[in-house]
């Protein structure tokens, strides 16, 4: 019960905003970091979409471990919108009235910045997984092949088809470039919600949140602007035989 009504009060929900925050964002080093075996060949990152389904084998089954962290990634993500959310509503109604018609503050740019991009993000969150990871938005051709009974996409082939794609590509860096906004003002309330900030370590404070998001943003959208500039090569040899949109994990 003190956890609840630890939530009721702002700084409770800071706090609850910060861990999902911090949770997410480790999530998009991990990630970036695997999409980055894309520089080591179709071999390469294919064999770690395999190796993720294969995590915790002979104790856990194909893609357990998987749907573990994809249960794990929904609450923080259900949770952190759903905070900001009452957030953003107990401090409305705690404004003074007198306020309301005040010019807009720094501060309320970048909280009208942070929903924007976070609206941004989600969206790109649920196509990014309708296109890659179950195929059902397919702007190029999306495949799967068969392994071992189960379906697995060819993530080289399907990255390459995507990024030839010039507005494809372009879309992903725009959101790449949403989420490096988000990140970066995320980052710097973080600190503030911990207490962190003080005049002698602010300046810090901001460069290291300026380089962890710019870092994630290059990281990130080197994979689209490498396959549509040609310097990622093709795949050597794209599978004839595809499957229908269905999710893999199920199979
Ligand atoms: C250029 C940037 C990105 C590329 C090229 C990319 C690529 C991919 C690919 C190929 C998959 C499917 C992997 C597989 O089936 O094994 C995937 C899954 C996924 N991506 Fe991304 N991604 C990018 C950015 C992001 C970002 C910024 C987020 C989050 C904000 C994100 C969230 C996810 C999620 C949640 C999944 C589903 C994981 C699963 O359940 O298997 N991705 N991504």
């Amino acid at each position: 019960m003190r956890v609840l009504k630890m939530y009721k009060t702002a700084i409770g929900k800071k706090a609850v905003v910060a861990i999902t925050g911090v949770v997410l964002f480790l999530f998009l080093i991990a990630h970036m970091g695997g999409n980055l075996k894309v520089f080591g060949g179709e071999r390469d990152i294919d064999t770690y979409a395999e190796h993720l389904r294969t995590l915790g084998e002979p104790i856990f089954g194909w893609a357990d471990v998987l749907w573990i962290m994809r249960a794990v990634l929904l609450v923080c993500v259900l949770a952190h919108i759903v905070t900001v959310f009452l957030l953003v509503k107990q401090n409305k109604r705690a404004r003074p009235q007198k306020y309301r018609h005040h010019h807009i503050q720094a501060s309320t740019i970048a909280s009208r910045l942070m929903q924007a991009s976070g609206v941004v993000i989600l969206v790109f969150v649920v196509l990014h997984i309708l296109q890659f990871t179950t195929g059902n938005v397919q702007p190029a051709p999306v495949l799967f092949r068969e392994q071992d009974g189960h379906l697995m996409a060819e993530v080289y082939v399907n990255l390459h088809a995507a990024f030839s794609l010039w507005w494809v590509a372009g879309l992903y860096v725009f959101a790449m470039a949403c989420i490096c906004v988000h990140l970066y003002h995320g980052a710097w309330s973080f600190l503030q919600t911990l207490g962190f900030d003080n005049q002698d370590r602010n300046r810090s404070f901001r460069i290291w949140a300026w380089l962890l998001s710019v870092g994630l943003f290059f990281g990130f959208s080197a994979v689209p602007f490498c396959f549509w500039t040609g310097i990622l090569p093709p795949p050597s040899d794209v599978p004839s035989q595809t499957h229908p949109a269905q999710s893999p994990e199920t199979h």
